[in-house]
């Protein structure tokens, strides 16, 4: 009779991968990363206004939320252990105009929400955008002049926004809108300030998707969007040019680059913390936690396994922290482990 091991060749036999996955013990020994709460980074939308939590259709679970909710939403951040949040702004339609001027308004409505948020939990990080889209009667990040975005000016504007942001107590500025030279001019802007302390995390690989829908829908930039972003977002055919354009980024003095959409990027995010060892964050868009909470919706995926599995993806992709609509729902879940 043949011994059956027989029918598994020899140098099979010593390298069986199945020995360390055997037991759930073996499985945690051998485990090479795992997600923690300090990982995540919560942004939410702010509206105008006085106790209002407002749904999004696109996005369900996830609100807008005026600046007196904000800051509790933010406190129960905090409390769950959540380092830090990322706010988006819903500004009023009658605000926007072709240049985002309201982006220059001290009190805007990031403003505000940062100067609450700061003011009553101390201990939770503010990362704001400084895009002009929220501002803008076009939808799109930066001026726009003929048919054109136009890069330096945009930039100037930016900058001055970006002081803004850090005078009411922003402590990462991030730059979405992806024109040419913008860390740098913020860097110095902010430094001649006097806000050195305040961080870059840019938006270094941000790709002309389709997979941001439900955030226009979240601030109500949808609608007005003239043509589309991809004379200043990045092809997503493109890998080395998103690594050339995140150098950039690295020279110009960012503290942390940011790929975004996240899931279906991973190889960005791969390269790119192998070329500059720099935290290198993913941020899974509004289009990547709708399609997992509709497909749960529906019964047809199991969702909190399918959303702790992306996360954890992103951490073995090299991911430093993931920006997700899902940070509280998963802080709870850790927090319950
Ligand atoms: C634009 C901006 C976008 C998102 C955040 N800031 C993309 C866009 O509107 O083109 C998308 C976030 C998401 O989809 O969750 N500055």
């Amino acid at each position: 009779m043949q011994d059956k091991t027989h029918l598994v060749d020899e140098i099979t036999g010593h390298r069986r991968m199945r020995r360390n996955r055997k037991a759930d013990w073996t499985r945690r020994l051998v485990q090479e990363n795992r997600l923690t709460v300090d990982d995540l980074i919560w942004p939410i939308f702010v509206i105008p206004g006085q106790n209002i939590v407002d749904p999004i259709a696109a996005m369900p679970g996830v609100n807008r939320m005026t600046v007196d909710r904000a800051v509790e939403a933010a406190r129960e951040a905090a409390d769950l252990g959540i380092p830090a949040i990322a706010t988006f702004p819903n500004i009023e339609m009658h605000l926007r105009d072709e240049t985002g001027s309201n982006a220059l308004e001290a009190n805007n409505l990031i403003n505000q929400v940062t100067e609450a948020i700061k003011k009553a939990v101390p201990n939770i990080g503010i990362i704001t955008d400084v895009a002009l889209d929220p501002f803008t009667s076009h939808g799109h990040d930066g001026i726009l002049r003929g048919n054109e975005i136009v890069n330096d000016e945009t930039v100037e504007q930016i900058c001055r926004a970006a002081v803004l942001q850090a005078d009411a107590g922003s402590d990462i500025i991030a730059p979405s809108e992806m024109m040419d030279g913008r860390i740098g001019a913020i860097r110095r802007a902010l430094d001649a300030a006097g806000h050195q302390s305040v961080g870059i995390m840019s938006y270094a690989t941000k790709f002309a998707s389709g997979f941001y829908g439900p955030y226009r829908e979240a601030i109500s930039t949808g609608g007005l969007l003239k043509g589309d972003k991809k004379s200043y977002y990045i092809d997503p055919a493109n890998g080395t040019e998103a690594i050339r354009d995140a150098a950039l980024d690295v020279e110009e003095g960012a503290d942390m680059l940011m790929v975004k959409p996240g899931l279906p990027y991973l190889d960005i995010c791969w390269r790119i913390k192998e070329a500059f060892g720099i935290p290198t964050f993913a941020y899974q868009v509004s289009g990547e936690y709708t399609q997992v909470k509709a497909a749960a919706m529906n019964g047809w995926i199991d969702g909190e396994r399918v959303m702790m599995e992306t996360l954890l993806c992103f951490k073995r992709a090299g991911c430093d922290g993931i920006l997700t609509y899902f940070a509280p729902e998963v802080a709870r879940i850790l927090a319950r482990a």
